[in-house]
């Protein structure tokens, strides 16, 4: 029996007040990191085509990228829900196709659940995976896998229209089952009018405090980049700096013969090297 907590623990951390810490993870080290830390669920997400492997968007992320960090994060950690996210085109396409694909995720990675972007068809996807025992998790609002349709990396929900739909939206990914929902970018009274409206948690990023709970992608929060960052987020660590400054310094140590010390090597006994140099 894993030791990982479940979504009906969410659902009580959220009937009891109890904030849900999410971050994302893509690798075993910081899956060990973040899981001993103590966070409530590690999101696998496709944002690890931006943060790790370097494209400008998420939607070249296939589902075997997903896949193979997925299992390095389950390695990696014991207590955390571990979502895995579904990548562009691995759901949209039909539900039978979304169940086949949502079903690897689980089989291959040992993963929890998996995460899906978007209201409309995807709605059905989530019914699908969910009747056949699988966690899907929703994600509204700023959707980075419709990144071309929405104009870009922006705010959703600011006119009544979107603020709507993306409520009803919210509605219709619970009735299909989804154990949490997270509301990326949205504004704060949006996400305080839907988090009070549904039963599964709300999980925000840039989507204010009013919700049950808070996402924030690991390398914004370890500052591992120095071009600028979203508003949103809020970094607790200078990584880059920290990490380069130790790469300089070991550069330095071995242009200038410091390092390896004699502490850093082997030694072998002057009988043994006297018969080495006889050879
Ligand atoms: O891919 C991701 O990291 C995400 C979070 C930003 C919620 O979906």
């Amino acid at each position: 029996m894993s030791g990982r907590l479940t979504t009906t623990d969410f659902k009580k951390m959220k009937q009891q007040g109890e904030k849900i810490v999410m971050i994302t993870a893509y690798d075993y080290p910081a899956a060990q990191i973040v899981d001993e830390a103590g966070v409530d669920i590690i999101l696998v997400g496709d944002s690890l085509g931006m943060v790790v492997l370097g494209y400008e968007d998420t939607l070249a992320v296939t589902l075997d990228d997903m896949i193979h960090h997925g299992k390095a994060v389950v390695r990696g950690s014991s207590s955390a829900f571990v979502i895995i996210d579904m990548p562009f085109l691995t759901y949209q396409v039909n539900s039978e196709e979304a169940l086949r694909n949502a079903g690897r995720i689980i089989q291959e990675t040992g993963a929890q659940g998996v995460k899906l972007e978007g209201g409309g068809e995807t709605i059905k996807a989530v019914e699908r995976i969910t009747a056949a025992g699988i966690p899907a998790a929703g994600h509204l609002g700023l959707t980075p896998q419709s990144v071309g349709q929405l104009g870009g990396f922006k705010v959703q929900g600011r006119d009544a229209g979107m603020a709507a739909a993306i409520l009803e939206e919210s509605l219709a990914l619970e009735k299909a089952g989804a154990f949490l929902l997270v509301l990326e970018c949205v504004p704060r009274q949006l996400t305080a009018v839907i988090a009070e409206r549904l039963s599964i948690p709300v999980i925000g990023i840039g989507a204010g405090r009013h919700c049950d709970g808070q996402v924030l992608v690991y390398h914004d929060v370890m500052g591992f980049y120095n071009t600028p960052r979203p508003r949103f987020v809020k970094q607790y660590a200078a990584a880059r700096d920290e990490v380069q400054r130790a790469v300089k310094d070991y550069l330095t140590d071995v242009k200038e013969g410091r390092f390896p010390g004699e502490q850093h090597s082997f030694n072998m006994p002057g009988e043994v090297l006297a018969v080495v140099l006889e050879k």
